[in-house]
């Protein structure tokens, strides 16, 4: 981090972060969840405090100790923070989604446990597609201004997935990880190249991921001017 002489140069602006992974409940013992530590988004959070921002951190399952100086909101399922993302979003300068949101959860809750069932090999759960958040809070901008970054892990071909996503997802920047073995999960350290809807690409060397929170809030800015 640029430590506590960094430019306030996100003095007065608002924004909010997501991190961490969400959990979809299937009863009352379990969960699908994901392997997201909620690292990136609270080096993203820090660093904007550091900046001089108004920080409101939607935190999804994460343990890590909470920023001085920033509004953790707590959510557990994808639908709990999409709610809070959109409400701390009207009048965020800038959204940023680094959680890992499920992309389905059970269709229904079942308020006792799940029991197998003889002679049947089929789970007996059915999933559903999750909103996509990202996408919605791109379209549904009522302050043309704002600036939404999404981020997207990919194994395979990342630039040309990362450029197809963030068209679609309608975003203004995506930070695209590479990810594989010990790439990227619970690590300090990250590898990206952030992609702008404008077609220009930044690469981020291999390093802390608070590096990597400073280069992306240096984009934001440049889009606020
Ligand atoms: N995201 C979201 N809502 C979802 C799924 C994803 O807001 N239901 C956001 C993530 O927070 C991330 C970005 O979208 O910023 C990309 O997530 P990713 O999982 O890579 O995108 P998907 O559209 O789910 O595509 P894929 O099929 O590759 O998982
Ligand atoms: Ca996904």
């Amino acid at each position: 981090s640029r430590g506590p002489g960094a430019p306030a140069d996100l003095a007065g602006r608002h924004v909010v972060i997501s991190a961490g992974g969400t959990r979809e409940p299937l009863d009352p013992v379990r969960f699908l969840g994901n392997r997201s530590s909620g690292r990136q988004g609270y080096a993203l959070a820090r660093t904007a405090a550091a900046r001089g921002a108004r920080v409101t951190l939607v935190a999804a399952n994460s343990e890590l100790p909470e920023p001085a100086g920033v509004d953790v909101l707590r959510v557990g399922t994808a639908t709990q923070l999409r709610d809070a993302v959109r409400d701390a979003a009207t009048d965020a300068d800038a959204v940023v989604m680094a959680a890992a949101v499920a992309d389905f959860r059970p269709a229904e809750y079942a308020s006792g446990k799940i029991k197998k069932r003889e002679g049947e090999e089929q789970a007996p759960i059915t999933l559903r597609k999750n909103p996509d958040i990202l996408a919605e809070i791109s379209e549904n901008r009522d302050n043309s201004r704002q600036i939404v970054v999404g981020f997207a892990a990919e194994t395979d071909d990342a630039l040309v997935n990362g450029r197809a996503k963030l068209a679609r997802k309608g975003c203004d920047l995506l930070v695209v990880n590479e990810v594989g073995e010990h790439k990227t999960f619970g690590s300090d350290e990250s590898e990206a190249v952030i992609l702008d809807s404008d077609g220009t690409v930044t690469p981020v060397p291999f390093g802390p991921k608070e590096a990597l929170a400073d280069t992306l809030w240096d984009l934001v800015i440049r889009r606020f001017s």
